[in-house]
């Protein structure tokens, strides 16, 4: 049997993995800061992370929803503290395309409404409401599309505001990455999101805050949607969360009351699920990486704000993007190819960097010492030309 193509591939295969860094078949290290796509929270690898989900698969790795498990319940408390959302109840799943059908259609079942507002540039998923969620009509297929998705433009109080007075008492909910991701690391912005907060009020609509790739600490605080000191309604979160054991969940607000067979998942909050879980916040505790993320990203965005070629250096903690200019078109190329160090990329012309929270000062020198080399060695290329 062959393998269905959808992924172009790098020529690369990965066979060990410690903290920020990864090894090919042929002993190659490389420097890791895309993280599995922002999925490496805690570092490959972590000793208490393997320790604790090797202890878990030896005692029982799944059982279903119908019987009492504990760990669920350590893990809300720790996530409630750990998140300041205390008072949130949790409901876990698989990935983040399953949060965000969760959560839209929790919002659904709230207000009985059908009308969702989402942002261009956004990325939800690739399941049915989550993907006609997002702005790339390439992967909806038609059988997903569906009039009860508003577009609306990033960033523009006016236009939301006008979408509320006139279709208000229709809106269900409002769903926004507190940075975009595959949009292009884009930042809410801080008067956007009390915005968004204040018009659901108003209007009974429910704010979703997509934190499956800008969530779980990365930015320096554990939703990025923090930074504008309101709370969102339902927080959707995968990614980081399992540091690679997959993992999604939910956090709802209070003021949503649960009902039996509501929502359900025959794998969701199964018990090595939320061994990975727990291991994961125990270390981001442990070794204050909340912090961490925060100074080693200030470091980076301070650092690539020296490199007058790289425009528009942006983000948050670690989750970086900045564009890179035509001349410059191969830098993210010969980085992984000449240098071992692997980056995430946005199209059409963006570097991302999401790393482990772990990363250390030494590692962003080590990028920064290589960026610098490549700037200059493609700066001369194209000056020959
Ligand atoms: C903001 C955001 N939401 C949702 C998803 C979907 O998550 P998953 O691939 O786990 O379904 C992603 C994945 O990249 C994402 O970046």
């Amino acid at each position: 049997m062959k393998l269905f193509d959808v992924y172009p591939l790098n020529d690369i295969t990965i066979v060990k993995a410690k903290g920020s860094y990864v090894w090919d078949s042929n002993g190659n290290q490389y420097l890791d800061l895309y993280g599995g796509h922002a999925v490496i929270s805690i570092g490959h690898t972590h000793p208490h992370y393997v320790e604790r989900v090797s202890e878990q698969l030896r005692k029982v790795a799944f059982y279903s929803n119908s019987i009492i498990n504990p760990l669920q319940q350590e893990l809300a408390e720790k996530l409630g503290k750990l998140s300041g959302k205390e008072d949130y109840q949790l409901f876990l799943c698989n990935s983040g395309a399953e949060a965000n059908e969760n959560a839209l259609k929790m919002a659904s079942f709230v207000n009985g409404r059908k009308k969702i507002i989402a942002f261009k540039k956004s990325f939800h998923g690739r399941t049915s409401l989550a993907v006609a969620a997002t702005d790339n009509p390439a992967i909806v297929a038609p059988v997903n599309q569906t009039p009860n998705i508003i577009f609306l433009p990033f960033n523009d109080e006016a236009s939301l505001e006008a979408c509320f007075k006139a279709q208000g008492e229709e809106i269900s909910s409002v769903i926004i990455e507190g940075i975009q991701g595959v949009g292009g690391i884009n930042v809410a912005s801080e008067s956007f999101l009390q915005k968004i907060r204040q018009l659901c009020t108003q209007y009974g609509a429910v704010f979703i805050a997509d934190s499956v790739q800008c969530g779980y600490g990365r930015t320096g605080k554990f939703f990025s949607h923090d930074y504008a000191g309101v709370n969102a309604d339902i927080y959707s979160m995968a990614k980081g969360m399992g540091n690679g054991f997959p993992i999604g969940g939910i956090i709802i607000a209070p003021h949503i009351k649960p009902k039996y067979s509501m929502l359900g998942t025959t794998f969701g909050g199964n018990h090595l699920a939320c061994a990975a879980a727990l291991a994961v916040l125990e270390v981001m505790e442990q070794e204050n990486l909340m912090q961490n993320a925060a100074e080693t990203g200030n470091y980076l965005i301070e650092g690539l704000k020296k490199f007058p070629q790289l425009q528009n250096v942006r983000g948050r903690g670690l989750m970086i993007g900045f564009d890179v200019p035509e001349a410059l078109k191969d830098l993210r190329k010969n980085l992984l190819w000449k240098h071992r160090i692997f980056t995430g990329e946005a199209k059409p012309n963006v570097i991302r960097l999401l790393p482990s929270l772990a990363l250390q000062q030494k590692d962003a020198d080590l990028f920064l010492e290589a960026l610098g080399e490549e700037i200059a060695a493609l700066t001369m290329q194209q000056a020959t030309l």
